[in-house]
């Protein structure tokens, strides 16, 4: 096992070597122990930082390790074996995947005389991903390589966590919240979801937007590098500069709006966009229509 700096030299050293990493058993070595280190949590792609503008530091090489991964790696079946057709060789071995639940409700069994095809894939933690303890992930949701997902969080179906975003304590991915992956440029942060932080249904956090804790997107946001978000209640719009991605403020409540478009053709023909509005900041009001969920754990 590599000290941390000699994995860093070792990552480094091997990131730089390009294609003559593959099948250099040194190089293996190092990318093995960094995804142990970042399954262990020991290990980030981005972590908090007061001492950077924005809160967060990105490592760099660790994305570097991630993509040497990437690089190094070998075609392998990895196949999940279920118990085979009579006629078939590989009838009476039998493998199964592990999920953990409570016994209130346990999966719903099928056989194929029921006639319903199921198709294999649901969900999937990726190698090189942390996963806290008291985590509920429900099916089907893809976690990706390098995420990392603090305790308590709820990452509902078909919710994906893209390849090195970092997810905070006690959030609350809804079903179908789309939280995008940033590998590349190794330098660039990835998306950044705080402690207590609601994403509604349907959202999309993109390109390195960091969502301060306890904000809350209601269902349906969208927000990226390019889009300004408008707050009323500060009379101020927040957008991405060339040093600092798209930033919502703690406890920010940011639903999904339009804005007209003033001059021009879409003037003309009374056309909007799509605006994110931040309508208020948290309230009493806004922690009783997000704790529902929590009867449900
Ligand atoms: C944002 C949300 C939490 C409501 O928060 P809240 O603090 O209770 O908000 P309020 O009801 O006080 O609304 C504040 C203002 O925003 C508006 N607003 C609230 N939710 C809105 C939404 N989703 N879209 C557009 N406007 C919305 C309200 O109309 C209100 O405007 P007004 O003051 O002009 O009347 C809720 O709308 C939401 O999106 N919840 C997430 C649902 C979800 O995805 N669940 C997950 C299931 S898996």
């Amino acid at each position: 096992m590599h000290s941390l700096s000699d994995l860093q030299d070792s990552v480094e050293h091997h990131f730089a070597a390009g294609p003559a990493a593959i099948g250099d058993h040194d190089a293996l070595g190092a990318f093995n122990d960094l995804r142990t280190a970042l399954e262990a949590g020991t290990l980030r792609s981005a972590e908090p930082d007061p001492t950077s503008q924005t809160g967060w530091r990105v490592n760099a090489w660790v994305k570097r390790g991630i993509l040497l991964g990437f690089r190094i790696g070998k075609l392998t079946d990895q196949s999940i074996v279920s118990r085979g057709h009579p006629e078939h060789a590989l009838f009476g071995r039998h493998e199964q995947t592990t999920f953990i639940d409570k016994d209130t409700y346990p999966a719903q069994r099928f056989t194929p005389e029921d006639g319903i095809r199921i198709v294999p894939g649901g969900t999937s933690v990726r190698s090189g991903a942390f996963v806290a303890r008291g985590v509920v992930i429900m099916p089907p949701a893809y976690v990706n390589a390098g995420a990392y997902i603090d305790e308590g969080t709820m990452v509902d179906s078909h919710a994906l966590v893209g390849s090195c975003a970092q997810i905070g304590k006690r959030v609350h991915l809804s079903a179908a919240a789309q939280i995008g992956g940033v590998l590349e440029p190794v330098n660039a942060s990835p998306v950044i979801i705080e402690d207590d932080v609601l994403v509604g249904g349907n959202t999309g956090v993109y390109e390195g937007t960091i969502v301060r804790r306890r904000a809350v997107l209601a269902a349906g946001t969208i927000l990226t590098r390019g889009t300004p978000v408008y707050d009323l209640v500060h009379s101020n719009i927040l957008k991405a500069t060339p040093e600092t991605p798209l930033i919502i403020p703690e406890g920010a409540v940011v639903v999904p709006g339009s804005r007209a478009i003033p001059a021009g053709f879409g003037q003309q023909m009374s056309l909007s966009v799509y605006t994110p509005i931040i309508v208020k900041y948290r309230d009493e009001k806004t922690d009783l229509s997000t704790t529902l969920e929590d009867l449900l754990r």
